[in-house]
């Protein structure tokens, strides 16, 4: 009788319990923040469905965060974070909000906020979690007093850094057991999500699956674009001359990445011919993308707007509501734990 018992515990709950305990979710599959897709109604149904949800800060009036953060409390009475934006325009006002309304977990992500900035998010009274690209952010928001770490490759959508998330599991994941360590970019699967917490990750972090799910608000023919595509159409934003420095954004190729890509070809030979100074240049070069991800997601301009998504785009097949893709994700993960058990004994 006891035994039954015992073999009837999933294998997942060992591998999931430091993630579960630190989120105060039941599964610790985090759906990120999405600028303008993570608005309180899929973070709701995330929390609802036991994974845990995000809202985004992204440039959000601060007002409208107020707002944003009050509803999804009445949608769910589960824990969620809030991302902030530490290069946003309203970033100042968006720190100056959570001293106000009480957050019980607050991301950071963009560039990487300053060590008094945790300090202040701490003293709230939240969780602190950090993005980290590369080792050496790892190693400063380690120090800065981040109490997790969101470990995030290059193969994810939306702003990325430079190093695939391979590289990051050896580089940071293999090394730091003190903190918990969620990891982001290119996981689609519960199978892959598996192997993930085998190697010691606390939870992990999807962005592109729940960008397609049901309650997702992004235009239908946003999600149709991404059910289309292939890994491979999810490109990187090209930089061709150190002059011009541009943000590294992962998103679908279409007419506006051709466009982008053709502006800073112009833009370097005038450079080169002495016709525009560079400061021109480089804020032709800002403006370009300015309200493109919006367009994208709310306005559907599939063609010149914004389709941020990560190489995991391959992977999507289909809209679904965010609990089937929770349960799928779960029952994926029990089911490669098993295996891999099989295998070893
Ligand atoms: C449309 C889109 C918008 C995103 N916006 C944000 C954001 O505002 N803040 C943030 O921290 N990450 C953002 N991300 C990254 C996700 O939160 C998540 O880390 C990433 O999508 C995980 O990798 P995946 O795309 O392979 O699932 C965005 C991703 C996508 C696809």
């Amino acid at each position: 009788m006891k035994k039954t018992a015992k073999s009837a515990q999933p294998i997942s709950d060992r591998f999931f319990s430091r993630g579960r305990e630190f989120l105060g979710c039941q599964y610790p599959i985090l759906c990120g923040a999405m600028t303008w897709v993570s608005d309180p109604k899929l973070v709701a149904a995330v929390c609802n469905a036991g994974g845990f949800g995000c809202l985004a800060g992204g440039n959000t009036p601060v007002e409208i965060l107020e707002k944003q953060i009050a509803e999804t409390r009445k949608l769910t009475d589960k824990p969620f974070a809030v991302n902030l934006i530490t290069i946003a325009p309203a970033y100042k006002a968006h720190m100056e909000m959570i001293q106000r309304v009480k957050l019980p977990y607050i991301i950071f992500a963009g560039s990487f906020p300053k060590e008094k900035e945790i300090i202040a998010a701490k003293a709230t009274g939240a969780k602190v979690m950090c993005f980290a690209s590369t080792l050496s952010i790892a190693e400063r928001m380690h120090r800065y007093g981040a109490d997790a770490i969101i470990l995030e490759g290059s193969e994810a959508g939306g702003h990325i850094g430079h190093v695939s998330l391979v590289v990051l599991l050896q580089e940071v994941l293999f090394r730091y057991s003190d903190i918990p360590i969620f990891v982001a970019g290119g996981i689609a699967t519960g199978r892959m999500a598996a192997h993930m917490l085998l190697m010691g990750a606390s939870g992990v972090q999807l962005g592109t699956r729940f960008a397609v799910a049901t309650e997702s608000c992004a235009h239908a023919k946003f999600k149709d674009f991404f059910l289309r595509a292939e890994a491979r159409d999810a490109v990187s934003t090209p930089q061709f001359d150190s002059r011009l420095p541009v943000v590294a954004v992962r998103a679908l190729r279409n007419k506006g990445h051709d466009d982008f890509r053709k502006l800073q070809l112009d833009l370097v030979q005038q450079l080169d011919r002495g016709e525009i100074h560079r400061e021109f240049a480089q804020m032709e070069v800002e403006k370009f993308w300015m309200g493109a991800l919006r367009k994208a997601v709310i306005d559907g301009d599939i063609d010149r707007g914004s389709l941020m998504a990560g190489q995991s785009v391959g992977l999507v097949s289909k809209i679904q509501p965010v609990a089937e893709i929770i349960q799928e994700l779960n029952a994926e993960v029990e089911q490669e734990l098993r295996t891999v058990k099989q295998n070893l004994a």
